[in-house]
């Protein structure tokens, strides 16, 4: 396969493993591709640049083997799935991903191995509870955990600092000093640091305590991001704007939330709650399985099936039950706003349901 100048293997890599960041922008996409094999794998890529994406592969001969999401992000569309449908490449994502059509559900170490190279999965949770960081020979895709020269926002989307501190120090910063970051995004025009520059420079955490860290970082006063509503509950759910009218961060975060053990409790009293599983179908009989009598009504079908199905219960509590607790909370609030008063959320949704080794039916 003819390369061009741009297409140069992997510094450090005996092996042709192709490496390019695609959009040349502040959101970065990066593919990984094994020259001499041909196979690749995309790496956060943009709803808006699929088709050049597809344009890049056929061009250079490579069939997509993998699609990776470093995490949920909320200031542009993934693009994952809409690439997903159009090439048969299966999306990855840390298992808290709440998106329901994530097809490899990814742990802290576990290896995907494309053709000659492989990428080591590292949980490195604090921008949002899914976020990782792939490890593959000499670099560290860093997601929007560690950034050059900065890290990402931990103040929404279920972000946690103190974590974020964590992950960083802890395991990427566990990497041989001279591994090369490459980030999901960067506004400066930068392209790449190591792990001893961050080490040693990173403002926000070389010579921080934790405490410091999370006080630095819960006091940014940031505005949120530009189009947040366009683009986080889409890549949440999959679902189209245009299909949908999500309600606003006020509403979401208006809604009641109650603990595993708090619903199981309630199933088991004398009113019980109609408990509403808002996944699809496949993931109501999947490996996370469902509560006993919850009643299956997909997010997407929900704004038009609510009134006639629901309203003998408009009266009664309503426990809105999805993967990870998050398509849950959109569908407690289009709830709410249709005029349900006792509506809550399952935090953590199955997944924190399965944890907790309550039971669960397929
Ligand atoms: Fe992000």
């Amino acid at each position: 396969m003819a390369l061009c100048q741009e297409w140069l293997p992997a510094q450090g890599v005996e092996r042709d493993m192709i490496f390019r960041e695609l959009n040349n922008a502040k959101c970065k996409t990066y593919l990984l591709a094994s020259g001499s094999m041909g196979r690749a794998v995309i790496i956060d890529p943009l709803k808006e640049r699929v088709e050049r994406y597809l344009g890049v592969l056929a061009y250079h001969g490579l069939k997509l083997e993998l699609i990776v999401g470093t995490h949920t992000h909320a200031d542009h569309r993934s693009g994952a799935h809409e690439l997903s449908e159009l090439t048969g490449a299966p999306v990855a994502m840390h298992r808290r991903a709440p998106a329901p059509h994530v097809r490899m559900h990814l742990e802290d170490g576990q290896r995907l191995i494309v053709d000659d190279f492989e990428l080591k999965v590292l949980y490195t949770p604090g921008h949002t509870p899914d976020s990782i960081s792939l490890y593959a020979e000499d670099r560290v895709l860093t997601g929007d955990c560690l950034l050059i020269h900065g890290t990402g926002r931990a103040d929404f989307a279920g972000g946690d600092a103190g974590e974020q501190y964590d992950s960083i120090t802890r395991k990427l910063f566990a990497l041989p000093d001279s591994t090369l970051v490459y980030p999901a995004h960067d506004y400066r025009g930068h392209t790449r640091s190591t792990i001893g520059e961050e080490k040693t420079s990173n403002p926000r955490v070389a010579g921080r305590s934790r405490e410091a860290y999370v006080e630095l970082m819960n006091n940014l006063g940031l505005p949120l991001p530009e189009g947040i509503q366009e683009a986080l509950q889409p890549n949440q759910t999959e679902i189209e704007t245009a299909a949908m009218h999500f309600p606003t961060l006020a509403q979401l975060n208006s809604v009641r939330q109650l603990s595993p053990a708090g619903v199981a409790e309630r199933i088991g009293a004398a009113a019980a709650p109609l408990l509403l599983d808002v996944r699809e179908p496949d993931e109501y009989t999947g490996e996370l399985g469902h509560i006993a009598g919850a009643r299956l009504i997909p997010l997407r079908e929900l704004p038009e099936r609510a009134a006639a199905e629901l309203a003998p219960f408009k009266e009664k509590e309503i426990v809105v039950i999805c993967r990870a607790g998050v398509r849950s909370v959109t569908a407690a609030a289009i709830l709410a706003g249709l005029g349900f008063d006792h509506v809550c959320n399952m935090k953590g949704g199955m997944l924190d349901w399965n944890d907790a080794r309550l039971p669960v039916e397929r």
